[in-house]
């Protein structure tokens, strides 16, 4: 097969993993830099990549960085209008990538998730209060990752503050119940296909309570409950994507889901989990080829 991995940096560790599978199970492999591509709609849909019009591929690999995500989107869809197989649409990459759209369509399908509050002008503490409980609140941007739009609000005065700012800079944001039983825990289930492949704990670092390796958490192989399993599945498919990294926080109500992240990084959940992801990928996709 073709398969194009569509990546801004080709370098990193979960872009040339996949080359690497891909090219060993006997694939040809070419990285794409989306920013780099060239849209053309006339007779026909082309893809032009550094001003030449790209061949059709078989299967395109997203890995679409949060900073680009439109774009990333536009090169998705153009391929997936040309006919080509995606294993994250276009659409699922937009809607997974706004923290409170994703809520809404994950609890269209009765998915659990924390107690979450969105508003868009100035309401009262004590409003708040009676929606989302006494703080302290998780406050989040809606387009961010890597733990770096998550906030814990311990009061009043410093949630006040933080709504503030974000209403004066037009910034959309998110309030949340904090679950403080698994603060500082998470478990990050890797979902390919119709099934969970890989799954770990993170724990974060001492006095911190987001998990994110990027936030210098660690991790450790885990085992799923099903239910926290049948979860994880659920919430891929609310956005149609058959390679996803799902959050979910173990809560004395049972497991709730946090997000779904359509270009999850392959390098922490290889690394702790022990299992071989990128195989799994590039086997699924011969096995669900065209
Ligand atoms: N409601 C919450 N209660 C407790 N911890 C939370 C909550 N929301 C987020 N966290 C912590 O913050 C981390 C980052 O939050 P997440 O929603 O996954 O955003 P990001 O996209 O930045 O990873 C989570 O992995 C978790 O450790
Ligand atoms: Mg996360």
């Amino acid at each position: 097969m073709i398969i194009y991995v569509l990546s801004r940096f080709k370098d990193s560790y979960s872009t040339s993993r996949l080359k690497e599978e891909a090219v060993g199970l006997g694939h040809k492999v070419k990285v794409i830099d989306y920013m780099h591509c060239e849209l053309l709609i006339d007779k026909k849909f082309t893809v032009k990549y550094l001003n030449v019009p790209l061949k059709i591929p078989d299967v395109v690999i997203a890995r679409v960085g949060a900073s680009s995500t439109r774009q990333g989107a536009a090169v998705l869809k153009h391929f997936q209008c040309m006919g080509v197989r995606l294993l994250t649409t276009p659409e699922g990459l937009i809607q997974s990538r706004d923290k409170f759209l994703a809520m809404q369509l994950m609890k269209m399908e009765n998915l659990p998730m924390p107690k979450t509050l969105h508003f868009f002008t100035k309401t009262t503490f004590s409003n708040i209060q009676y929606e989302i409980g006494n703080p302290p609140f998780i406050i989040k941007l809606l387009e961010s990752t890597q733990g770096l739009g998550v906030f814990l609000a311990h009061n009043k005065t410093v949630a006040e503050k933080i709504f503030a700012t974000y209403m004066s800079s037009n910034e959309p944001f998110l309030v949340q119940e904090f679950i403080k039983e698994s603060s500082g825990k998470d478990i990050r289930a890797f979902v390919v296909g119709d099934d969970v492949v890989a799954s770990m704990e993170r724990v974060a670092l001492s006095g911190e309570f987001r998990s994110n390796l990027h936030r210098g958490g660690t991790a450790y192989k885990v085992e799923l409950t099903d239910e926290e399993r049948d979860i994880a599945i659920r919430a891929a498919n609310v956005f149609g994507l058959e390679i996803a990294g799902v959050d979910i926080l173990r809560s004395k109500k049972g497991p709730l889901l946090l997000e779904v992240n359509s270009s999850p990084g392959l390098e922490g959940i290889e690394k702790y989990s022990e299992v071989n992801v990128t195989e799994h990928i590039i086997k699924w996709i011969e096995q669900h080829g065209n």
